[in-house]
């Protein structure tokens, strides 16, 4: 474990030393506290990653781009340089940044790309293999971020080379997604992938990445250019062109991430910093906190029947205006300030009955009046930096392209566009012409990286992968300390429930209480089972002292120091 495991002090993680060459091993640790920095992630070893940065002197940024780089090899379902995130920070200098590094759609596509003759969605078209996939951003965002951190590159992405070249032990969940998948990775690639192996995967088997380690050498020596141009660019264009996908070298050599203002609003007494759009996470957040505000949450009660209720009919109407206005702000224009205004919000929720469900079929978008498989990772460190960062490749290792040569996997993003207005994505998620494709334009996502300020220092950094779910997991992990004043276990792994407008279904976690599913039925609801909700990285900062907490819905570990 050289390089990657550290003896911990008080209460953090001791891993043992291993062998040199040997692949590396690890533990996972679901909650820790701590006194100067914390990272929170789906992965140790990425968890250990950023910490390590932490402790060689780098801040929260540096952290979350180590620990990016990392998620890229430890987990390639979700972690990625061949999908899009982003990044929300509140920096000790009072700056607030959000870095946007959403794919986007290539220059060849066009509006009715995934439709047939008749105009039906052809669905597996925008989901499996490489038409499927848009021009990766992560290599550029994590480019965009390095300046707001303080080491080099080299230093960052080292233990992640370290990782694909040496390989890490696999554990039986991992081995079961890559056995999953096998029939997926063989008939999607033109070339073997060091996802297939001759026999099953099984825990304790050992993943090395050869190809996406001279990948991340290459991005090491020559920086975004070593992935948007030269030899991985010839690589991503030639397995464009072995399985008739249409990204470009002109794609990606314009690729850019860009760097929009992030989205900022009160709720009771702290300030929310959370992501703006091509994100539709921060709109639908203020408008789900500000439709349920003026309840009492807290007398209600977590779980109950009143609390749920209410926050079921508020993301009922906050996820009906989502699949009317949203899409790229730099494509559509999108009424941000008129559907997140309290006058809005308050007349959206006039036909709000405590007693009796709404319904979807008469729930439409509002009228505003006019003057739009992921991972998580959250970072803090001894400076008051925070960094939380939500990184895709949509589906659960994307496309399952694999491009030859290079070895990382392209994201299936094309499918969060609307592919035809009224026919749902992956997520069941509708949308209209705001969402539909052009391009160069970036599909609408529900990633909503989040931090919690109390005045102005970071208290909550937060954030999940989820699809659709991701927003009112948000809406519940912030509720859950805030109004229901639950440890940061209970708020992170508790069932949740989620409700999108469509269908017209309130979907509950194994162990949601049964007395509770029965009021809501009720009360005219349709409440459905459904498995995990969300997977959040929590950290809090309360009086100096930092917990960070990694969901139990995998096998996502915290480290601090
Ligand atoms: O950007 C989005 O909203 C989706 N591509 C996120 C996908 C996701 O969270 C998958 N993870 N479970």
């Amino acid at each position: 474990m050289r390089n990657i495991v550290f003896a911990f002090s008080i209460l953090v993680c001791s891993l043992p030393a291993m062998a040199q060459d040997q692949a590396f091993n690890y533990t996972v640790q679901k909650s820790v506290t701590a006194r100067q920095g914390a990272v929170a992630s789906a992965h140790p070893l990425a968890s250990l990653a950023g910490l390590k940065m932490l402790q060689q002197g780098g801040n929260a940024v540096d952290a979350a781009i180590a620990t990016q780089l990392a998620l890229a090899v430890v987990y390639p379902s979700a972690g990625n340089l061949g999908g899009g995130g982003f990044l929300v920070a509140h920096l000790a200098n009072g700056k607030e940044l959000a870095i946007d590094y959403r794919e986007k759609a290539p220059g060849r596509a066009h509006r009715d790309m995934y439709l047939d003759d008749k105009g039906a969605p052809i669905v597996k078209l925008s989901l499996d293999g490489h038409h499927a996939a848009g021009v990766p951003g992560t290599v550029a965002g994590l480019f965009a971020s390095l300046p707001y951190g303080k080491l080099k590159m080299a230093q960052l992405i080292a233990p992640a080379i370290e990782l694909a070249d040496k390989g890490f032990v696999i554990t039986a969940a991992e081995a079961r997604s890559l056995n999953n998948l096998r029939k997926d990775f063989e008939n999607l690639n033109t070339r073997p992938v060091a996802f297939v192996k001759q026999n099953e995967w099984k825990a304790g088997d050992t993943l090395i990445q050869k190809d996406l380690a001279r990948t991340l050498r290459l991005i090491r020596d020559k920086g975004a250019a070593g992935f948007y141009q030269g030899e991985t660019a010839d690589k991503i264009v030639a397995e464009m062109q072995r399985g008739k996908g249409i990204i470009s070298k002109a794609d990606l050599k314009a690729y850019k991430a860009a760097t929009r203002i992030p989205l900022r609003f009160p709720y009771k007494g702290y300030t929310i910093l959370t992501m703006p759009l091509p994100s539709s996470g921060g709109v639908i957040l203020q408008q789900l906190l500000g439709m349920t505000e003026k309840y009492p949450l807290a007398q209600y009660g977590f779980h109950s029947i009143a609390a749920v209720h209410l926050m079921v009919e508020a993301e009922r109407r906050a996820y009906a205006d989502r699949a009317e206005f949203l899409g790229d702000p730099d494509f559509v224009k999108v009424p941000v300030k008129a559907i997140t205004q309290p006058q809005y919000l308050a007349s959206r929720m006039q036909d709000f009955n405590p007693q009796q469900a709404s319904s979807s079929t008469k729930i439409k978008a509002g009228q505003p009046k006019e003057s739009e498989e992921t991972t998580h990772l959250s970072v803090t460190d001894a400076q008051g930096n925070a960094v939380s960062v939500t990184t895709t490749l949509n589906g659960g290792y994307g496309s399952r392209v694999v491009v030859g040569g290079a070895g990382f996997i392209l994201n299936n993003e094309m499918d969060d566009f609307s592919v035809k207005p009224g026919s749902p994505n992956m997520y069941g998620l509708l949308g209209t012409e705001a969402n539909a494709i052009a391009p160069g334009k970036r599909m609408l996502s529900s990633m909503t990286p989040t931090i919690v300020l109390q005045g102005n220092r970071p208290y909550m950094v937060t954030g999940t992968p989820g699809g659709s779910t991701i927003i009112t997991s948000m809406f519940q992990t912030i509720v859950n300390v805030l109004d229901f004043g639950l440890s940061e276990s209970d708020a992170v792994n508790k069932p949740k429930f989620h409700h999108q407008w469509q269908p017209e279904t309130v979907y509950v976690e194994k162990g949601f209480p049964d007395s509770t599913v029965a009021g809501l039925k009720k009360m005219g609801h349709k409440v459905d089972n459904r498995n995990a909700i969300g997977r959040v990285e929590l950290i809090t900062i309360k009086n100096g002292r930092i917990t960070a907490v990694a969901d139990n819905r995998g096998d996502d570990s915290a480290a601090g120091y």
